[in-house]
């Protein structure tokens, strides 16, 4: 067996159904799952019709690797009208089957074990997948932790010389999972500057991009770039999806962009990978990235919930608005003493509801979890269920 599979740690889901193995939740309540971060609006019909007015000819051939021009073209239009950047479609534009397998993926190509102390950096706490994709790639994750007093930003400042040194890749994720936080030019410009100087590549995690609070959209990876003048994006790739955007999750669907000498290898592996999008699934693609008004609902819908849900848990908790993405990053009140895992298990037995401990989605550094003490809330049910949720949790910690 491959000896680097024992590395893997247990996935956050996972360690919260053992966690609550032993505990029945409160029988007078329905059910709430606040756990999983999983969209739950409805798929939008006309991209269920593309997908199923596509099965009668997208079955019957193996589909390229590179995907279909048509869709390439429209991933690039979409990125031209969101963040005002050109892309060359041909040569720096790739679809990939969900943002997950392609940061798993992007490792694996990028990653040169055989250099000594081959180092990735990730946020931390973080998508549990930069540090699965860094270790089966032979590397060592290095966690940066993010810093409650400064939005949540990640602490790359602290970040050694001789860390950045041996680093080969970067993962960024902004808007943040679970943070909610968009990174601003100035910490782009920081990335930038290092990876300049020391050759890694930044790979940029953007999926939760369409879903923001804010004014202003949040700022992209290869916008940051293009606005600092590397039109070239070079060393860099970002990567985003329609799971959340479309509320598409089981499609299967996103692309990545950026540096045409990054994709260019990327695509070589992704060809002996195996990793070629369905031809339907491609066209009902093409038809989600060239639709703005069911994104435009959609935000609306999250933005109704977190304008109901926000105030009510901000009486009770450590929590506020975050910048954008579908979660609330609450801090657990003084009468939990910081254990983010008995808030969960109490908050389950007593009211049903179901939420992740911080400290599942972030790793032990020098004796601190900068997950512990929070725990994550995936606004992603409908909003009379997620009012109901923020009524229970209320109940629930006053009367501690
Ligand atoms: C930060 C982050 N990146 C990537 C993904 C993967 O999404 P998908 O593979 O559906 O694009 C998720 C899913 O929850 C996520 O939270």
């Amino acid at each position: 067996m491959n000896p680097l599979l024992s590395k893997l740690q247990p996935y956050p889901f996972e360690r919260l159904r053992q966690l609550v193995a032993d505990v029945t939740p409160h029988p007078g309540y329905t059910p709430i799952s606040l756990g999983i971060g999983e969209p739950k609006h409805a798929t939008p019909a006309f991209i269920q019709q593309t997908l199923a007015d596509a099965l009668g000819t997208g079955l019957a051939s193996y589909p390229a690797t590179g995907g279909d021009p048509a869709l390439r073209e429209a991933c690039a239009s979409w990125l031209q009208a969101r963040y005002g950047v050109r892309v060359n479609p041909a040569t720096q534009v790739l679809p990939v089957l969900g943002t997950r397998e392609a940061l798993f993926a992007l490792a694996q190509t990028v990653i040169d074990p055989t250099r000594p102390g081959a180092t990735v950096v990730c946020p931390n706490p973080f998508y549990q997948i930069y540090e699965g994709a860094a270790l089966l790639a032979g590397a060592t994750p290095h966690y940066v932790a993010s810093d409650p007093a400064r939005n949540f930003a990640p602490r790359w400042d602290q970040v050694p010389d001789e860390v950045w040194a041996r680093t080969q890749l970067v993962y960024v994720c902004s808007p943040g999972n679970p943070t909610g936080a968009v990174m601003p030019l100035d910490e782009w410009k920081m990335l930038f500057e290092l990876s300049d100087r020391h050759g890694f590549v930044i790979a940029s995690d953007e999926c939760y991009s369409e879903i923001y609070f804010r004014a202003d959209a949040p700022l992209g990876g290869l916008e940051a770039a293009a606005k600092l003048g590397r039109d070239d994006f070079r060393r860099l790739i970002m990567l985003t999806s329609l799971s959340k955007r479309s509320n598409v999750p089981g499609m299967r669907s996103g692309f990545v962009a950026g540096d045409a000498s990054l994709i260019k290898p990327f695509l070589l592996y992704r060809t002996y990978h195996g990793s070629a999008m369905s031809p339907a699934v491609q066209a009902a693609s093409a038809a989600a990235w060239g639709d703005e008004a069911h994104v435009i609902e959609n935000r609306r819908l999250y933005r109704e919930k977190f304008e109901r849900v926000t105030p009510m848990l901000e009486q009770v908790m450590d929590v506020r608005l975050p910048d954008a993405a579908f979660y609330l990053w609450a801090g657990v009140p003084e009468a939990w003493n910081s254990s983010d895992t008995q808030f969960a298990r109490e908050l389950l037995a007593q009211y049903n509801v179901a939420v992740l401990p911080g400290s599942y989605l972030a790793r032990e550094v020098g004796g601190h979890n900068p997950g512990r003490g929070r725990v994550r809330m995936a606004l992603v049910a409908d909003t009379a269920e997620c009012v109901e949720a923020a009524e229970r949790i209320v109940q629930f910690i006053r009367s501690k």
